[in-house]
C-alpha cells in the first residue's frame, strides 16, 4: 500500500493535515534534543521527513539511520536528500520493524512517527525498538491517538466522509486513506498505549497530547 502512494505521500500529508504535521514532527525533534544523542534510529521513516528534521535539529556529529521496509518510500527519501545537497549524516536502510537488522543496544534514541499503527504486530515492534536502544536511551513515538470526547464526532466525520475523497484526488488511491481512518479508529487511546509501552519494557513513560488529543507523543526510557 505504501509503495502505491509513495510518490504523492508528502503532498497528501501537507494537504490533509492542513500543514500541522510539520509542527507535530517539530515537537518530536524538540523532545529528542533534550538529551545528548550520538546515534538515532528513525523507524518507519517513509519519505524521511523526521530523519531530515532530526538532522536539522541535532548536532552534525549525530548519526541518523532512517529505516523502512518499503523501498519506494525510501527512494523518495533519497531523492529529497540528493536534491537538497544536505543531511549527509542521514543514512537510509531497508529493514522490517518487527525483525530489525540491527545490533542490540546500538542507539541512544529511537523515533517512530505515524509508523507504529501500521506494524502488523505492535508488541513485537516495540520490543525490537527497546532491544536496539542502549540502557538509558529513549523511545519517542509520534502517532494518532483518540481525541477528546467532544471532538470525536467532528474528527471522525472528517476522517470518514471528507478525507478519503480529497486523498482520492491527490493520490488516486482512496483505499489507502480508508485504511488510514480504520487504523486510527482501532488504535488505542493514550492510556492504553502507555500500558503497551510498559509491557514491552518502557520506563518512566511521559505523554504529550496534541491537536485536541488526535495525536500524541509518547516518550519512554529503556
Ligand atoms: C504513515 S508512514 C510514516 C512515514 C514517516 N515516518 C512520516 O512521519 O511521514 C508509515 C510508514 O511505516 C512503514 N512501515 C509499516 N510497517 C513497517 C514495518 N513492519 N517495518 C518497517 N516499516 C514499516 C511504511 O512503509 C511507511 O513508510
Amino acid at each position: 500500500m505504501f509503495s502505491r502512494i509513495a510518490r504523492r505521500y508528502d503532498v497528501a500529508n501537507r494537504l490533509l493535515s492542513g500543514g500541522v504535521d510539520v509542527w507535530w514532527r517539530h515537537r518530536l525533534v524538540a523532545v529528542v534534543r533534550r538529551q545528548a544523542v550520538t546515534d538515532v534510529l528513525d523507524l518507519a521513516t517513509g519519505s524521511g521527513d523526521v530523519a531530515f528534521a532530526l538532522s536539522k535539529g541535532l548536532a552534525e556529529s549525530t548519526a541518523i539511520t532512517g529505516m523502512d521496509f518499503c523501498q519506494p518510500m525510501l527512494d523518495e527519501a533519497v531523492i529529497k536528500q540528493k536534491s537538497s545537497g544536505r543531511f549527509s549524516n542521514v543514512n537510509f536502510r531497508q529493514g522490517d520493524g518487527m525483525a530489525l537488522p540491527l545490533a542490540d543496544a546500538s542507539f541512544d534514541g529511537v523515533t517512530i512517527s505515524f509508523g507504529l499503527r501500521n506494524m502488523a504486530d505492535r508488541h513485537r515492534a516495540l520490543c525490537e525498538m527497546f532491544r536496539v536502544l542502549r540502557p538509558g536511551g529513549r523511545l519517542v513515538i509520534l502517532e494518532f491517538s483518540q481525541p477528546y470526547a467532544w471532538f470525536r464526532p467532528l474528527y471522525y466525520f472528517y476522517l470518514k466522509r471528507i478525507l478519503p475523497s480529497i486523498a482520492a484526488v491527490v493520490t488516486g488511491d482512496r483505499g489507502a486513506y480508508e485504511y488510514l481512518c480504520g487504523s486510527i479508529e482501532r488504535y488505542p487511546g493514550h492510556t492504553a498505549m502507555t500500558a503497551e509501552i510498559v509491557q514491552a519494557g518502557g520506563r518512566r513513560v511521559e505523554v504529550k497530547r496534541m491537536t485536541l488529543g488526535s495525536v500524541a507523543l509518547h516518550i519512554a526510557f529503556k
